[in-house]
């Protein structure tokens, strides 16, 4: 059965954790695994935009001995009709695995249900699991683990980051606050299924509109911009009703003395994100950055050893 990672829960709390001591040791050792040597190649696609996906996955490929083919696809016929399920069937034929960045969820299932090789989800409108991994692996690192710390996020709630705050929060043990403004709440099938999951984690999943609320006493403070990819036409106010949500250093003094703060980048400085928090002592947001590298390629070898 190939295994997917399309979203933050197709790893159980045990996987999850498997990946991040992995990723943990391949930071530590950066070049001495090669589960790609061959090398096998790796397909990394785009239908969005990417800097540090695109950047991370492509070095981590090779880095793990592989061959990267990172590519846009407008070059490819993925925008004039070929059926998707076709492509990952296709690709399939050359790859070991198929890296996806696209719009809808039912493109990348649409891709992972003709593949026969792991297809990765290098994030959809629904989620950003890659992202997750490495910030999960920098609470471990600067929070000392995962399990019963308290991580909120805060902004649009409705979006990718989200509902993986959520999903792979709760995976790997959090209580996991998600504050936004009404009209941009997380969906209630991924918060159910958050709640489902921290059943077993013993984590929580909650969600405010609250902001204050929502970050006393948080061990990791995270946002993320206000208009994601896809979203810059769609006519609705994305600035007046998120400012209560903006992380700046009135927020983040609601949160633990220690508190990091998260932010997958790119962030729009001055909106969701004061410079004087990103650039500041509590900011992890450049170590979250780089850990996207040694994420992905644990991730990659955990889904090819599967
Ligand atoms: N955080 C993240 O996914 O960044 P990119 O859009 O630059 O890949
Ligand atoms: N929510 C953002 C994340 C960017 C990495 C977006 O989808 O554009």
């Amino acid at each position: 059965m190939t295994r997917h990672f399309l979203r933050d829960d197709d790893l159980t709390p045990a996987e999850q954790s498997a990946v991040l001591d992995l990723a943990a040791r391949m930071k530590a050792d950066r070049f001495a695994h090669t589960p790609l040597a061959g090398p096998r190649a790796v397909a990394v696609l785009f239908d969005k935009q990417s800097l540090r996906t695109r950047i991370s996955f492509d070095v981590g490929i090779a880095e793990l001995g592989g061959h990267p083919l990172v590519v846009d696809t407008q070059v490819t016929h993925f925008g004039r009709g070929e059926a998707l399920s076709d492509a990952g069937r296709v690709l399939s034929r050359y790859v070991a695995a198929i890296v996806l960045r696209t719009h809808g969820d039912d493109r990348i299932a649409e891709v992972a249900a003709g593949a026969s090789v792991p297809v990765v989800n290098a994030l959809t409108d629904g989620f950003h699991p890659c992202q997750l991994l490495a910030d999960l692996l920098t609470v471990r690192e600067r929070c000392g683990g995962t399990v019963g710390r308290t991580l909120t996020y805060v902004g649009d709630a409705a979006n990718n980051m989200a509902h993986s705050y959520l999903l792979a929060g709760v995976t790997a043990g959090m209580h996991v606050r998600i504050a936004g403004p009404d009209g941009f709440q997380p969906a209630a099938e991924v918060v159910a299924r958050a709640e489902e999951i921290a059943v077993d984690t013993g984590g929580s999943a909650q969600v405010f509109t609250d902001p204050v609320a929502a970050v006393r006493d948080a061990d990791v403070v995270a946002t993320d911009t206000w208009t994601s990819m896809g979203q810059e036409s769609d006519g609705l106010d994305r600035i007046t009703p998120f400012l209560p949500y903006q992380v700046n250093k009135t927020l983040l003094g609601h949160a633990a003395p220690e508190a990091i703060v998260l932010h997958c980048l790119p962030a729009h400085r001055g909106e969701e994100i004061t410079d004087e928090v990103l650039d500041g002592p509590q900011s992890a947001v450049f170590d979250q950055a780089e850990n996207r590298l040694h994420a992905q390629k644990a991730l990659l070898a955990f889904l090819l050893a599967g």
